[in-house]
């Protein structure tokens, strides 16, 4: 039993999204995830998949999509990134009641690990594109959601608590965040992100240990389309 996480799958089986057009990397990036998922995990695995699976625009043009991830060996946790439009917020217990015991949606709950409860949100950072009001108010309720995941898990006894976030815990530059602050305040061992493509973006944010807790980016193209080993 091992839990892997990776994020950013961009699935396009009934959208047109050819992603070749984002570089080299990405050309038959579906075969690539599945090869390496089938290849890397087993039955009794589980997959945390950050964030961004699908193009499609509702539900019914993500199906082949989510039947994609479905197929993959393992069992599936996804996160909501900001691509997902077939994940509405206030939709999450209902697509947990559809996919039950298929694939399970990260948000204001969180996922039983062995000793472990995998806590998470899509999170949130700065990337300059709106005002700062509108990014504050986004932020702060990823970051309440995200409370809510970690109270919950708190609240049935877990001690050892692992972050999922689909974007990168920090804005370029900063050294904390509300999403590192809480790492810190509910002492989690591990805050796991995604969201960030290409060389130049890699670095946006931490990775390895910091003040104790360690930071991984698990963004696809960043770990070539195959799995992460978390614990
Ligand atoms: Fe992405
Ligand atoms: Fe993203």
């Amino acid at each position: 039993m091992a839990l892997y996480a990776m994020g950013d799958f961009h699935l396009s089986f009934q959208a047109e999204k050819p992603m070749d057009v984002f570089g080299e990397t990405w050309k038959n990036h579906s075969k690539k995830i599945e090869k390496n998922c089938k290849k890397v995990l087993h039955e009794d695995d589980t997959l945390v998949i950050a964030g961004d699976h699908s193009w499609g625009r509702n539900l019914k043009e993500s199906e082949k999509d989510l039947a994609f991830i479905e197929a993959l060996p393992g069992k599936k946790v996804l996160l909501r990134g900001n691509h997902d439009m077939f994940w509405e917020a206030k939709k999450t217990g209902w697509l947990n009641e559809l996919y039950r015991d298929r694939l399970f949606f990260l948000q204001n709950n969180y996922y039983p690990y062995g000793e472990y409860a995998l806590t998470g949100t899509k999170g949130y950072c700065y990337e300059w594109k709106e005002s700062e009001e509108h990014f504050f108010k986004i932020r702060d309720r990823e970051a309440e959601r995200l409370r809510v995941s970690l109270n919950a898990a708190v609240a049935d006894g877990y001690k050892k608590l692992i972050i999922f976030l689909h974007y990168p815990p920090t804005t370029i530059g900063e050294m904390e965040s509300p999403f590192t602050r809480m790492a810190q305040e509910y002492g989690v061992s591990k805050v796991i992100y995604a969201h960030s493509h290409g060389k130049d973006r890699f670095g946006d944010s931490f990775q390895g240990m910091v003040d104790g807790i360690e930071y991984k980016l698990v963004s696809a193209d960043f770990l070539k389309f195959r799995p992460e080993r978390i614990l």
